[in-house]
């Protein structure tokens, strides 16, 4: 290869990625302009009002129409929102379709507003991060904020809402039957509570207990349970995993959703779930869908677990010194291995497909 055949093709290679990493970048811009909309209820307001000017806008929510004027506008060139005209200081504002299903409704399956909460929440964390890379320390959860347990919680809640019991369970062979006859559930690391809820919600028999080491986690999953009327059968403990089995409850079923790689001991975990089974029990775990062997350079969903991995899941699994965090990347055979280590026999992977998750039974 020539010296001009090289510099050709890296020229070309860097031009790509700068390409990518300017689609990165205004991502990234938008991306927090959603989430300053979305905190401060501009998509709501305009929602409920209609087409709206500035002005009415700044009236109706009380905050400073110079910078509405400027988050209107980048949401109209963005195409959040639509504008009526071409002068961004009187002219009329309204949302852009697919706006109420993406942006208002937590529930829906098209819900994704948690992306937007994801960089304020490493934001507040980013300089404890940098300084990990020096020391080996972990960044608490709690390091991320408020933004991190909003994050969590409304990206998962669409899911629970509507594949947890009109798919998952259905394709776990005899779980709806153990669950219509009554059964008591732990559901461990439980964040807002969705899973816990949404299960109470469906099989009026079920009695659920939901753990988290997070208060706020807990705070807001309490919460929620009293709003869903379902608080008399659900009950949030904030508690280390490894003390589930401390309280003696049988359960028939524990569950792991999306948290089994966050744990800095998933050994001690999955033994803990393991000893608080009641005879017959299983242990349901969903976690991320990481191919199942390193394929790099990766698809986008591998690619977005990875970077979670190292801004978010291994950080806050390293809180304890001898933390043995997987993060992000859960892939089987790690699976089986923290399995086996903890006592089980058998681990099936379940018939469920899904872009992000890969599910599992664990039998003792
Ligand atoms: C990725 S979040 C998943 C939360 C929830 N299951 C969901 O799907 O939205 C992981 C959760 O594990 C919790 N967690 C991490 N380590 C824990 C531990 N040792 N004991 C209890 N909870 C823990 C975190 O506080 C966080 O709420």
């Amino acid at each position: 290869m020539t010296t001009t055949d090289t510099a050709t093709t890296d020229s070309a290679a860097a031009e790509a990625l700068v390409g990518r990493m300017f689609g990165a970048a205004l991502g990234a811009a938008e991306l927090y302009t959603i989430y300053l909309g979305d905190i401060h209820g501009l998509y709501r307001a305009i929602g409920d009002a209609g087409p709206t000017t500035a002005t009415e806008l700044a009236d109706r929510t009380g905050l400073d129409h110079r910078y509405l004027v400027e988050w209107l506008q980048s949401q109209a060139i963005s195409g959040l929102l639509t504008i009526d005209g071409t002068d961004v200081w009187t002219d009329r504002y309204e949302l852009a379709p697919g706006i109420r299903e993406t942006l208002l409704d937590p529930a829906n399956p098209f819900f994704a507003g948690g992306l937007a909460a994801i960089l304020p929440a490493v934001g507040h964390a980013f300089p404890q991060l940098v300084e990990a890379f020096r020391t080996g320390a972990g960044v608490p959860y709690a390091a991320y904020g408020q933004e991190a347990v909003i994050a969590q919680e409304a990206l998962n809640r669409p899911a629970y809402a509507n594949s947890l019991i009109a798919e998952w369970v259905p394709a776990v062979p005899g779980l709806h039957d153990v669950l219509s006859r009554g059964a008591r559930v732990a559901d461990l690391g439980t964040g807002a509570g969705w899973s816990a809820i949404e299960l109470a919600k469906a099989y009026p028999a079920v009695r659920v207990d939901g753990y988290d080491n997070d208060e706020d986690s807990i705070t807001r999953a309490r919460r929620n349970a009293a709003e869903q009327g379902v608080a008399d059968r659900v009950d949030f403990e904030v508690r280390d995993i490894t003390a589930i089995a401390a309280g003696g409850t049988p359960y028939d079923v524990v569950t792991f959703f999306e948290c089994l790689h966050d744990f800095a001991h998933p050994v001690e975990a999955l033994t803990a779930a393991r000893e608080a089974l009641a005879p017959g029990g299983s242990v349901i775990v969903m976690d991320e869908r990481a191919d199942e062997v390193l394929a790099a350079p990766g698809d986008e969903v591998q690619r977005f677990l990875a970077a979670a991995s190292v801004i978010w899941c291994t950080p806050q699994g390293r809180v304890d010194e001898d933390s043995e965090v997987v993060g992000t990347m859960l892939r089987p055979d790690r699976l089986r291995q923290l399995a086996g280590r903890a006592g089980f026999g058998t681990v099936d992977v379940l018939p469920i497909d899904h872009p992000f998750w890969r599910f599992y039974r664990l039998t003792p």
